[in-house]
């Protein structure tokens, strides 16, 4: 494994004081960990067919859509008064394919939650995962909001202050392609383009469709992941005690949300909620900055047929 990181680029970001050190891998920027979770996903995992795969960029919604999938899933084992996302952060709750390993092949053996997260691109999941034919949910979001989301995750993770770590040079850099598991443009692509091929094991979801019709949302993700809500319980109010358990309102106030913190790294649980808004961009953008994003993605994206907001 050492050898290995020593022939990939790295890059440190000047933004962050010298305190992100991203390693290259397979046209990928991440941390060193990472790297090495991924690799070792890719050399050992074993993909169920039955496996549901939650994947995403780095600050698209990943929290919120490994809530609504996890909610969903163990809809019959735990109510709204026992469900573990209440006393556990959700990136405790639905394993996560880079860190957990251990935690899926348990889950596995014991068929207990199908669920598997994965931040690594499409070209780059374990072989098993394809070949499985595995459900694949992936969510994604309006470019300038994940640049503004993904800047003061890691500021505030390195506990920088805006003014240590100006935004200016974040933006830059990700329009460079430098962000966790950039550049993003392709991570969207990767996804896109094989939902096109395989559109019967994909679901596509937009943060902005979330924000704005979270019911709906929720449905068709149930739908899609094989447990679909009946007549009674749609009657019963049970998709909308779903999305409230889930909103972001509920989800940020709870104790262990604002006060705990996770294995990883023991980072805060408060650092995965911070407006939930879509748009907060305005509050950051100039309008050259603006223009240099759009004009980016348009580039990116143009013939794809993908339009993000
Ligand atoms: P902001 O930084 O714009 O507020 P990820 O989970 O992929 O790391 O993405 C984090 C982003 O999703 C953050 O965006 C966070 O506030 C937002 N988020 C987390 N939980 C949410 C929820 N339940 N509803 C809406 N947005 C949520």
């Amino acid at each position: 494994m050492e050898d290995m990181l020593k022939t990939l680029p790295q890059h440190t970001c000047s933004w962050s004081k010298g305190n992100i050190a991203f390693y290259k891998y397979q046209n990928f920027w991440t941390s060193q960990t990472l790297v090495v979770g991924g690799h070792l996903a890719q050399q050992t995992f074993k993909a169920e067919p039955t496996d549901i795969f939650l994947c995403s960029s780095p600050k698209t919604g990943t929290t919120w859509v490994k809530s609504l999938a996890f909610a969903i899933v163990t809809r019959q084992k735990f109510d709204d008064s026992t469900t573990p996302l209440l006393t556990k952060n959700v990136h405790e709750c639905v394993p996560f394919l880079e860190r957990d390993l251990e935690k899926i092949v348990e889950n596995h053996k014991n068929s207990s939650l199908p669920l598997v997260a994965t931040h690594l691109p499409y070209p780059s999941l374990p072989e098993s995962v394809i070949a499985s034919n595995c459900k694949i949910v992936y969510v994604y979001r309006n470019t300038k909001d994940v640049i503004v989301s993904h800047y003061h995750f890691l500021r505030k993770a390195l506990n920088l202050t805006c003014e240590d770590a100006p935004f200016e040079e974040a933006f830059e850099e990700f329009c460079q392609g430098i962000s966790g598991y950039g550049p993003y443009w392709d991570h969207i692509l990767g996804y896109w383009k094989a939902s096109l091929e395989r559109p019967d094991i994909f679901l596509l979801l937009k943060y902005e469709d979330l924000k704005k019709d979270t019911t709906s949302n929720a449905k068709r993700l149930a739908e899609f992941m094989g447990y679909p809500f009946s007549t009674e319980e749609e009657k019963a109010g049970v998709i909308e005690k779903i999305t409230s358990l889930c909103s972001f309102e509920n989800m940020s106030n709870l104790e262990v949300n604002k006060t705990g913190s996770n294995r990883v790294g023991g980072l805060e649980n408060k650092l995965y909620f911070r407006k939930g808004e879509d748009g907060d961009w305005k509050n950051y953008f100039t309008n050259e900055m603006k223009q240099k994003i759009d004009k980016l993605m348009d580039d990116k994206l143009s013939g794809t047929g993908l339009i993000l907001k």
